[in-house]
């Protein structure tokens, strides 16, 4: 595990969007594991202007994202597909039709999720996984558990997620309830792994995961056993290690 320690966020979006920039340019043709969340917006961002510059073309890239909440459809603002849109896909020339994302209008779980883990196979697997990393260790939606979770999966959300959400939506009976992820397994299968990490509030997890034991309680502690991983964080994320 390689750790990168930048200054801010925008100095920890900029270094991000470099390793993924590489990956971009020596294979044009390359699978991009995405991720949503407040963390990556910033490399998002910076891929764009890279994209905007002329340094970056996304024409042959394919990407599959980590997850999405059963129950939306992609027009709605809430749904990860359209945060994928909107923050990245939009803004670049990628082909739309080859950014995938799990289905979350399919309600038969076990199809969603058989659906997407046989995407993932057919385009040959992930190059670079990008991750963000949750206050209580998750990837994905991969939470705390007994067990490493395994593919593509449907998970019930914690009621804290639930109230959390609650205020975008007009009704609860609105709010979803549950979400498909990627696995571990699915995210162990990367080729290359990128954590981004950004912010006082995640430096224990950060100590926990990467330098603590490695638990399906702490789901990110499993990336300790990839062979190439990096976590590029800012300074107040890595102050405590
Ligand atoms: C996003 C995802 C989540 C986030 C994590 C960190 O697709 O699956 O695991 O990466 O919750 O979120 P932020 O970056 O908002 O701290």
């Amino acid at each position: 595990m390689k750790i990168i320690k930048a200054t801010d966020y925008k100095d920890m979006s900029r270094k991000a969007a470099n390793i993924i920039s590489a990956q971009v340019i020596m294979k044009p043709d390359c699978v991009l594991g995405l991720a949503t969340g407040s963390t990556p917006i910033g490399t998002y961002d910076q891929l764009v202007e890279w994209y905007k510059k002329g340094d970056l073309d996304f024409s042959g890239v394919t990407s599959v994202n980590l997850d999405e909440y059963k129950g939306l459809s992609g027009d709605n603002d809430q749904s990860y597909r359209y945060f994928m849109n909107t923050h990245l896909f939009d803004r670049v020339n990628i082909d739309k039709t080859k950014t995938y994302v799990p289905n979350g209008l399919e309600a038969d779980s076990a199809k969603a999720c058989g659906d997407y883990n046989r995407i993932i196979a057919e385009v040959g697997g992930v190059d670079l996984q990008l991750l963000g990393l949750g206050h209580n260790g998750h990837i994905g939606f991969n939470e705390p558990s007994a067990t490493f979770e395994k593919e593509t999966h449907c998970v019930d959300l914690t009621q804290s997620t639930i109230d959390a959400n609650a205020r975008f939506f007009a009704t609860m009976d609105d709010v979803p309830k549950q979400a498909y992820t990627m696995g571990i397994k699915t995210i162990m299968q990367a080729k290359k792994i990128v954590v981004v990490v950004s912010g006082e509030d995640k430096a224990n997890i950060v100590k926990e995961a990467f330098f603590g034991p490695i638990t399906p309680q702490v789901p990110a502690s499993v990336l300790q056993l990839h062979n190439d991983v990096v976590v590029v964080g800012d300074a107040a994320a890595l102050s405590k290690i």
